[in-house]
C-alpha cells in the first residue's frame, strides 16, 4: 500500500514536471513582457501632432499583439520639454515628443535647428529629416543622452506674433519682448533683429501674452491656432525664420529592453505615424491659416531678405564650432 502511494506520488510529480516544460516550449522561451510606456508632450489633443502620435499607438499596440501600448499625455500635463528631455535620462518618463531645438540644451550639434535661415524653405527641411544624416544625428543622442529619436513630425516654420504690432521688417522687433523657449539662440535672435527675449513654458504662453508679460512670441502656424493664441496675438508674420521639427523620443535604455520583434514594431509604427502626418500636414496648416483669419488674427509675408541679413553674424558665430559647421554644409549641400 505504501509502495503504492509512493509510485502515485513520484508519477505525479513526473506529470506536473513534464507538463510544466512542456507549457514553456508551447510559449516559447522568449515570452515578451507587456509595456506601458508613457508618452509626454506639450501639444493640444486637437493639433495634427496629438493625432499622428495616436496612430503611432494604435499601430505600435497592433503589430506588437498588444505587448506595448503607449498612453499619450498632452498639454504640457507633465511639463516643459526641457524637463521631458531630463525625465527620460533620468527614467522617470518612457517618451517624449519634443521640438527638436529643446535638445540645443544637451548638446551643442542640435543647434543647427535653432540657427534662423539655415532652411531655404520647408521642402529643404523635410529633405533634412529624411536623409542618413538625421539618422546619424539621431544615433548620437543614444551616445550622449541615452535618448533614442524614433522620428520626426513636420512642425512647420517658426514664425513671429504679436499681441498688436505687426512685424514686417527686422526694426519692427525694437523695444519687444518675445516669449523664446528654452534655446540662447532664440534669445539671441530676437536681440539681433533689436528686440529682447526670455523663455516660458509653452503651456503658460497664453497667459504671459494676455497679460503683457511678453509682447508676442514665435510658432508654427498650426500650433498658434491649436492652442487659441490668436485669441491674445493679433498679428501673425511668416518670418519662418527656423525650420523646427519635432521629434518623437524614446529612453535608448528602455528600447534596447524591448524584444528585437517589439522593438522593430514600434520603428516601424513610428516612421508610418509620420507618413500619415505629412498626407495631411499642409491642408492642416492651410486650415489653420483660414481659422486665424476668421478670428480677426492679420497675417503678414514679410520680405524675409533682410531677416536673413541682419541674422547672419549670428549663423557664422556658432559655424566656428566643428561639429555644427559640418551639419551646416551637408545642409547646405541637400538644397
Ligand atoms: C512647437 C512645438 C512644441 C513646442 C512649442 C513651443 O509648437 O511643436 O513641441 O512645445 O513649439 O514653442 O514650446
Amino acid at each position: 500500500m505504501k509502495k503504492k502511494s509512493f509510485l502515485l506520488l513520484i508519477s505525479l510529480v513526473l506529470v506536473i514536471t513534464l507538463s510544466a516544460c512542456g507549457g514553456s516550449k508551447e510559449t516559447g522561451t522568449t515570452a515578451e513582457k507587456t509595456r506601458s510606456l508613457r508618452l509626454a508632450h506639450t501639444q493640444s489633443s486637437n493639433h495634427p501632432v496629438h493625432k499622428s502620435m495616436e496612430r503611432f499607438a494604435e499601430l505600435t499596440k497592433e503589430k506588437t499583439d498588444g505587448t506595448v501600448e503607449i498612453e499619450i499625455i498632452p498639454d504640457g500635463v507633465l511639463g516643459d520639454e526641457r524637463e521631458y528631455v531630463e525625465s527620460l535620462q533620468k527614467g522617470v518618463l518612457d517618451m517624449a515628443k519634443v521640438s527638436v531645438n529643446s535638445l540645443e540644451n544637451f548638446d551643442e550639434v542640435w543647434s543647427i535647428f535653432a540657427l534662423p535661415y539655415v532652411f531655404d524653405d520647408m521642402e529643404h527641411g523635410q529633405k533634412f529629416m529624411d536623409s542618413p544624416e538625421m539618422e546619424e544625428l539621431y544615433q548620437s543622442a543614444v551616445d550622449t543622452m541615452d535618448i533614442l529619436g524614433l522620428t520626426w513630425y513636420d512642425a512647420g516654420g517658426r514664425n513671429y506674433y504679436t499681441k498688436d504690432k505687426p512685424i514686417e521688417k527686422p526694426e519692427d522687433l525694437e523695444g519687444l519682448t518675445m516669449r523664446v523657449q528654452s534655446s540662447k539662440i532664440q534669445i539671441k535672435t530676437a536681440e539681433y533683429l533689436g528686440g529682447s527675449a526670455t523663455p516660458v513654458d509653452f503651456g503658460e504662453l497664453y497667459t504671459a501674452i494676455q497679460q503683457g508679460v511678453v509682447d508676442g512670441a514665435d510658432n508654427g502656424i498650426v500650433a498658434f491656432t491649436e492652442n487659441n493664441l490668436g485669441e491674445v496675438a493679433k498679428h501673425f508674420s511668416f518670418t519662418q525664420h527656423v525650420y523646427s521639427p519635432d521629434i518623437l523620443l524614446i529612453k535608448d535604455s528602455l528600447f534596447k529592453d524591448l524584444t528585437p520583434e517589439q522593438q522593430d514594431a514600434v520603428k516601424e509604427a513610428a516612421k508610418e505615424s509620420t507618413k500619415f502626418h505629412s498626407e495631411t500636414w499642409e491642408e492642416e496648416r492651410q486650415e489653420a491659416i483660414k481659422k486665424c483669419e476668421d478670428i480677426g488674427v492679420t497675417i503678414h509675408y514679410p520680405d524675409l531678405e533682410p531677416f536673413a541679413e541682419k541674422l547672419k553674424p549670428l549663423r557664422d558665430e556658432y559655424a566656428e564650432n566643428e561639429r555644427i559647421a559640418k551639419y551646416m554644409d551637408l545642409i547646405n549641400e541637400m538644397k
